[in-house]
C-alpha cells in the first residue's frame, strides 16, 4: 500500500484528493494545514497524523518513507512545497498551475535530479473522453481549424476576497482558471504563433490566439452566465467549438481519479506541462 501526506487538507480541493488516494488504495499518513477544520479526515483516514507545524510535517516525512506528497496549498507555494517533499525522498502529486514562475520549473528539474524523485501533476482535462477523440481526430489532419472555446465558471463574492483573486498569489484568472483550456488547446492544436487579449478586468479576459493547427477565440469569465443568459440554468458553461461543431466539457470533476490513475503508472509528469507553464507565466 502506497503512503501519501498531503498539504492544505482544510481546503477545497483536498477532499477531491483524499477520495482518489482512498480509491488507488493509498494510504494518508500525514497532513499539514495551520487551519484545523479537517475534522472530514476521521471517516476516511482516522490514523492520519494531522501537523499545523510545517517544519515537524517534514520532519515526519523524512523519517516515515512516504510514497507521494500531494500539494494542495495555494499556488505561489507550490514551488516551496515540491521542492522541501523532493528533499525529503518523496514524489510529488501537485494540483494545477504547478508553479507561477519558469525558473521555479527548472529548479524543480533540477531538484528531481538531485533527489531521485520525480513531480507529477494534476491536469484532469486531458482524460475527458470528448477532448481525447478530438486530439486523435485534429491530429490526422493538416489544418487549421477555426476554435472557440466559451469558459464561464461562476465565482462568488467570497472568490475576489480570497488568495485566488491576487495575481502574486494565484497568477491571476489566466492561470488559475483559464489555465485548464490554454493547456488543452495546446495539447490538441499545438504551438503557438501569436496571442492578444481583447478585455480584461477581474471577473472576466476575453482574446485570440493563434496556434500551429487553430485559430482560437477564447472567453474565460467568472460572471454569472444566468444573469447574461436566462436560458442556462447552470452555474457553468464550459464549451469548445471546432468548426461550428460543439463539444461540451462541463462536467470534469471527476476526472481527478482518472488523473491519480495515470501518475500511478507514472504518467502526468511535470514535464509534460512545460508548454502552458512558460507561456501562462510570461502572461503575469
Ligand atoms: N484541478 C482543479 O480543478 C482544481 C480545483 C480547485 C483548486 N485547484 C488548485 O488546488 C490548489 C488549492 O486550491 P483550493 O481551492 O483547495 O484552495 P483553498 O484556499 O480552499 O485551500 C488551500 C488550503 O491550503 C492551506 N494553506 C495555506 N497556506 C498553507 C501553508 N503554508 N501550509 C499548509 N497549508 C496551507 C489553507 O489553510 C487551505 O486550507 C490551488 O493551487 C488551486 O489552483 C485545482
Amino acid at each position: 500500500m502506497k503512503k501519501f501526506a498531503l498539504i492544505g487538507l482544510a481546503g477545497f480541493v483536498a477532499k477531491k484528493h483524499v477520495n482518489c488516494i482512498k480509491k488507488v488504495n493509498g494510504n494518508l499518513v500525514a497532513a499539514l494545514d495551520f487551519n484545523d477544520n479537517v475534522g472530514f479526515i476521521d471517516s476516511h483516514f482516522p490514523k492520519c497524523k494531522f501537523f499545523i507545524n510545517e517544519n515537524k510535517f517534514f520532519v515526519f516525512l523524512k523519517n516515515n518513507s512516504i510514497d507521494y506528497v500531494v500539494v494542495c496549498s495555494p499556488s505561489h507555494l507550490h514551488f516551496k512545497h515540491i521542492v522541501k517533499s523532493l528533499k525529503s525522498n518523496s514524489n510529488v502529486i501537485v494540483e494545477k498551475p504547478p508553479v507561477l514562475k519558469v525558473i521555479d520549473y527548472k529548479r524543480i528539474q533540477k531538484a528531481e535530479i538531485k533527489y531521485k524523485k520525480r513531480c507529477y501533476c494534476i491536469f484532469q482535462l486531458r482524460l475527458d473522453e470528448k477532448l481525447k477523440k478530438l486530439k486523435k481526430s485534429i491530429s490526422l489532419k493538416n489544418k487549421v481549424n477555426d476554435v472557440e472555446i466559451i469558459y464561464y465558471t461562476y465565482r462568488g463574492d467570497w472568490y475576489y476576497k480570497s488568495w485566488k483573486n491576487r495575481s502574486s498569489l494565484s497568477g491571476g484568472l489566466l492561470v488559475n482558471i483559464a489555465i485548464h483550456f490554454f493547456d488543452i488547446l495546446f495539447w490538441i492544436f499545438g504551438n503557438v504563433n501569436k496571442f492578444k487579449i481583447t478585455k480584461k478586468n477581474n471577473s472576466e479576459v476575453k482574446g485570440i490566439i493563434k496556434l500551429q493547427k487553430a485559430s482560437v477565440k477564447w472567453t474565460v469569465s467568472i460572471k454569472n452566465i444566468n444573469n447574461e443568459n436566462k436560458n442556462i440554468k447552470n452555474r457553468f458553461l464550459r464549451i469548445m467549438k471546432v468548426n461550428k461543431r460543439v463539444i461540451n466539457f462541463n462536467k470534469f470533476d471527476n476526472l481527478h481519479l482518472a488523473n491519480y490513475k495515470e501518475i500511478m503508472k507514472r504518467n502526468f509528469h511535470i514535464s509534460n506541462f512545460e508548454t502552458v507553464i512558460k507561456f501562462l507565466a510570461k502572461l503575469k
